[in-house]
This record gives C-alpha cells, structure tokens and sequence, in this order.
C-alpha cells in the first residue's frame, strides 16, 4: 500500500500536485517507504507511544479509522501476546494478532461485530485515528471531526476496562475544548500532545486519556 494513500484520496484537482509535491519532500513519508512502513502514520503513533507508555505486550485493542493500516501493523507488532480489532470501510493491512472489520464505526452491525471479538468492557486500549472526507467548508468538517471524537470517546466507555487508555486524533477548533472537559469526567488524565510526526500546518492534535474512571453503580459516567 502507498504511504499516505487514505490522505491522497481526499485531496482532488489542483491542490492534488501540490500534496504530491510535498509528499516527497516529508521525511517521514521517505522513511515510511525506506523502512517497508505501511504509512507516515506509522511515526505519530510510535511516538505518542514511546512519551506516554500506551501500548502494552498483552493489550487488547480497539482501533477505529485504522485504513491503510500504519497504526495497526505498529499495534500488531508491539502487543505481539495481545489482540488488535481494527475498523475501517477501506481496506487495512493486517497481522497475525488482527481481526479486520470492515464497515464505518457508529452503524449497528459493525457495533455488533466488535462486540462480538471484544464484548464490553473487555480492552485495554482504544484508538481512534478517524478522520472525516474533507468538504473544505471549515465548519462543517470540524463538527464531523468532534463527532468522530465523540463516537471514540463512547467507545471508550462501553469497551475499555477500568483504568484503560484512549488515543482520538483531535481538530483544533470549535468544540475541542468541550470535548477534552468531557473525556476528564471518564478519565483520570487527558493531555493533548501533537507528535513531531504529525504536520505543523495541520491541526490535528491527539487527546491521549490514561486511567478509565470505573463507572459507579446506579450513576457515574
Ligand atoms: C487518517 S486515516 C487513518 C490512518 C491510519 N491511522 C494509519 O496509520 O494508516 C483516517 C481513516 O478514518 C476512516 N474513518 C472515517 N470515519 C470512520 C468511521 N466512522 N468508522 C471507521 N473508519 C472511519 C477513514 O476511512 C480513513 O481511512
């Protein structure tokens, strides 16, 4: 798979040159190809991993929004005695220790499916790296983004176990700081880091939630 080709694919007409132009010039994209990296990706994760100590070798793992797959071969390889569900409605480059669904998270029978392999409250990490098609209509694409975060953050509750972890890719903008005050009602910490690896023009940023609040019987969460 080329690095990079779910970004590729939503970039049309005359900026499509440009991307392409800067494609070969990111290091990360060259070190992706050099090193057989599924995608730049790849480097995000890792390095989110090697500042917070997220992955883990038994882990069982939920991962949303995992096409092409940089993120699940790192998760596959690092929780070597653990298990991977990866979803995705593109196709995802898996592993031995990954089961792929294919579908969009949110609709009931890729609920059923995860819950299925992962039954509720059973993971140890959820990750979220689901992003929206951009329209290019700012507004429109940050309310999907906070959606796609909230559906990670619900995924949180229902799937993690007490004192699990959750990665969500985060857009600077409305409804950031409203979504982070309600990932701190479920979690114990929630920092938000942008990983060297992660484009400075972007404002993609990670909310990195460790320490899943047990829930309290009769309330809570
Ligand atoms: C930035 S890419 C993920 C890159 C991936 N982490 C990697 O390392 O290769 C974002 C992905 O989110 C997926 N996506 C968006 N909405 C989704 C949803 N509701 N359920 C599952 N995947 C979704 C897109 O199809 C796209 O493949």
């Amino acid at each position: 798979m080329i690095s990079g080709v779910s970004e590729a694919m939503s970039r049309k007409g005359n900026s499509s040159g440009r991307w392409l132009n800067r494609q070969k010039r990111d290091r990360y994209v060259r070190q992706a190809q050099q090193e057989g990296n599924v995608s730049r990706a790849h480097y995000k994760l890792e390095q989110l991993d090697e500042r917070f100590r997220l992955v883990r070798r038994q882990d069982q793992i939920l991962e949303l929004g995992a096409a092409p797959g940089g993120w699940t071969r790192y998760l596959g390889e690092r929780a070597a005695a653990g298990r991977v569900v990866a979803v995705d409605p593109l196709p995802v480059v898996g592993g031995a220790n990954v089961t792929v669904i294919t579908g969009w998270f949110g609709e009931p029978e890729v609920d059923a499916e995860i819950e299925a392999l992962a039954p509720a409250g059973s993971v140890d990490l959820v990750l979220s790296d689901m992003a929206p098609n951009l329209s290019g209509i700012r507004s429109a694409d940050q309310a999907r983004s906070i959606h796609l975060a909230d559906l990670a953050l619900q995924a949180a509750r229902h799937w993690l176990k007490p004192g699990g972890r959750l990665v969500v890719k985060l857009f600077q903008g409305e409804g950031t700081d409203g979504w982070v005050r309600e990932a701190r009602t479920v979690f114990a910490s929630v920092k938000v880091a942008k990983p060297d690896a992660s484009r400075a023009e972007s404002r993609e940023v990670y909310a990195v939630c460790i320490g899943r609040i047990a829930e309290i019987a009769g309330g809570g969460v």
